[in-house]
């Protein structure tokens, strides 16, 4: 398999006054298309650092990053929000809908940032994608009117809008139940069957479970990276 995320030699620094917080220590990690990884650790091993670089929401202090053969590291602001576009969605654990919008509307949200016209088109399209993640009956409700699994699903909805190739996710079942989580970690496994890459970060050895990776990290640096034979939804 072709590598579609790789960083080599990764460090990120805090400057705090004059105190150096040196968070990443010089991560290697190649993460190969269509992979399912999740990302483990301890609090504070610098999980949603690595993931905030990953996303292009942040900049390594040193060190290459790589999407695809595109060198991440050294792109100007306005490149880094076309990549964000263009190749990655995002999951997060509080959902992160707006709640004045409705399910569609949501849904349609990155699109909005990226400049694209909305019409009868975008709209069908983002109506399918709800129907994709089973709320077609959902269309006009707020992210209030719905469960914290419903949110989710529009969440996956939303990352899905723009056919990104990576699907980073930050701890996307830690506000939910395990009945809901397995729903939702059922439709991750969907959309990696179908070909997406999907980095998750994970505390729980449950949801970890349905990865075909397990990558720890551990004050800094890999402490181990193991393949994972059956994942649970691939049994
Ligand atoms: N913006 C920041 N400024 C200073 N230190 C930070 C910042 N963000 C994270 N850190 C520190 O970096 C370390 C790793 O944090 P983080 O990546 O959030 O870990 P994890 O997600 O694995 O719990 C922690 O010690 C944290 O305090
Ligand atoms: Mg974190």
């Amino acid at each position: 398999m072709a590598a579609i995320v790789e960083v080599q030699d990764l460090i990120k620094n805090y400057y705090m006054g004059d105190v150096t917080v040196n968070v990443l220590k010089g991560l290697d990690l190649v993460f190969d298309e269509g992979d399912f990884v999740s990302l483990m650790g301890p609090s504070g091993s610098g999980k949603s650092t690595l993931m905030n670089i990953l996303g292009c929401l942040d900049r390594p202090t040193e060190g290459n990053y790589y999407l695809r053969d595109r060198d991440v590291a050294k792109m100007t602001d306005n490149q880094l929000s076309e990549v964000r576009s263009t190749y990655l969605g995002f999951i997060f654990q509080a959902y992160n809908l707006l709640p004045q919008y409705t399910v569609v509307e949501n849904i349609e949200l990155p699109l909005v940032y990226q400049g694209v016209p909305l019409d009868s088109r975008t709209k069908d399209r983002c109506i399918a994608l709800a129907e994709m993640v089973g709320l077609g009956t959902r269309l006009d409700h707020r992210p209030l009117q719905l469960s914290g699994g419903q949110q989710q699903r529009v969440a996956i909805a939303r990352a899905l809008v723009n056919d990104p190739q990576v699907i980073l996710a930050d701890e996307p079942t830690g506000n939910l139940d395990s009945r809901t989580s397995v729903e939702i970690m059922q439709m991750l496994t969907e959309l990696n069957k179908a070909g997406k890459t999907i980095i998750m970060v994970t505390h729980e050895n449950d949801i970890a479970e349905w990865s075909r990776r397990v990558v720890r990290l551990r004050d800094g640096l890999v402490e181990s990276d193991v393949r994972n034979e059956h994942p649970l939804g691939f049994r």
